[in-house]
């Protein structure tokens, strides 16, 4: 790797340290309903915008955030912007996992220079607070990798700080009544702990590759499909791990099964075109997130009783209340260092593509392989419904 070009970048000698998820942006068909949607079901906060009232006549972008997790939701406001060409081909999702880089001019030139194709290039955005600099690469299908660098009030650590202003042309909001609402009822979400992709048949090696040399992740796991396979569908995944606990990207590809994967049910109605499946977000404490999230109404898939009758002799003692588990229909696995509590909710949106995954880690570094069974049996149901298996 060669050494970062610009003179301020002294903190590393490599332009493609990744220092944080700096947010992720979802491009919406209305962003204003969206952000309430996410606030009331998930207890995320509603706490900026960039609008037409900040001079922005284009798009209409929410700030939400919740511990390390920042959102941003994306709506156009001219028939010409890129979110509402997109939200015609595939409906609501994510488009953009950007990364927080000491100089974002040197991460992109490292990253075209290590085969990656420009999604855009570098904008300058400067006023009073300091500098923001933003550059993006073409991951898998519609997905892109933004580069921001930031100086300034706008450093990372600054804007984490509530009322801190988040990017040029952006305000915070006066408080909303639903954020003090979820400041008294916390639902305990922390970080993004992994972002799955969805890819073609026969792809999943391409894009393995391409993080590999691209961005410089490395192989974490891999699944093949005797481990995620039914009667019915079969799916293949490789784990890609940033390094430095910061993220991990799964990348899926369908694999033959008498019926439709889930992954094609996917990229059929997201318009043939590869894109993220799934977040997982992180918990420290399953139990009590799950039973604010059900509260709130958010919609899990339905795990059945059968599933109880053998999970203890697998899993063994865990320090949760085996009841609870079983009442609010959370998943368990164990991996040698450790055991995991997982859970997914249903399509976010018309389509069925975008989920969640709410996950709490005891240890455990694995993806709940010993769930991958009865969660996919649960899956095909609801492929059933939709008429899609
Ligand atoms: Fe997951």
């Amino acid at each position: 790797m060669s050494t970062a070009t610009s003179p301020e970048s002294k903190t590393s000698n490599d332009p493609l340290r990744l220092i944080d998820v700096d947010y992720v942006q979802f491009y919406v068909g209305n962003a204003k309903q969206s952000a309430y949607f996410y606030a009331q079901a998930f207890g995320f906060e509603i706490e900026q915008v960039s609008d037409l009232t900040t001079g922005v006549r284009e798009s209409a972008t929410y700030l939400l955030t919740q511990g390390n997790i920042r959102f941003l939701l994306t709506t156009g406001l001219t028939s010409d912007h890129e979110a509402q060409q997109e939200i015609q081909l595939y409906g609501d999702g994510i488009k953009d996992i950007a990364f927080t880089v000491d100089d974002s001019v040197a991460a992109y030139e490292q990253a075209l220079k290590n085969g990656a194709e420009s999604a855009y290039e570098p904008i300058e955005c400067s006023d009073e607070l300091g500098t923001v600099v933003r550059s993006a690469i073409k991951s898998f299908g519609r997905v892109r990798h933004t580069f921001i660098s930031r100086t300034g009030k706008y450093s990372l650590d600054n804007v984490k700080n509530r009322g801190q202003q988040f990017l040029p042309d952006f305000k915070v909001l006066d408080d909303l009544a639903i954020n003090q609402y979820n400041r008294d009822n916390p639902t305990g979400l922390f970080y993004v702990d992994h972002c799955v992709g969805n890819v073609q048949m026969g792809k999943m090696d391409h894009w393995v590759g391409w993080y590999e040399e691209v961005l410089g992740f490395k192989l974490f796991k891999h699944f093949d499909d005797k481990d995620i396979s039914t009667e019915y569908s079969a799916l293949m995944s490789k784990v890609m791990d940033s390094g430095r606990e910061l993220i991990k990207i799964p990348i899926n590809e369908p694999a033959k099964g008498k019926f439709k994967s889930q992954i094609e049910e996917y990229l059929d109605w997201h318009n043939g075109t590869p894109g993220i499946q799934h977040l997982a977000l992180l918990t420290k404490d399953e139990i009590n997130t799950v039973g604010q999230l059900r509260r709130r109404g958010v919609d899990f898939l339905r795990i059945p009783d059968a599933y109880y009758d053998s999970v203890w002799d697998r899993v063994g003692e865990i320090k949760e209340d085996t009841e609870l588990v079983k009442d609010l229909r959370l998943l368990v696995d164990r991996d040698d260092k450790g055991y995991l509590l997982q859970i997914f909710t249903k399509p976010l949106q018309d389509r069925p593509t975008l989920f969640f995954e709410i996950i709490c880690r005891r240890g455990s570094e694995s993806f709940g392989k010993g769930n991958f069974k009865a969660l996919f049996e649960s899956l095909e149901i609801e492929q059933r419904n939709r008429g899609n298996l």
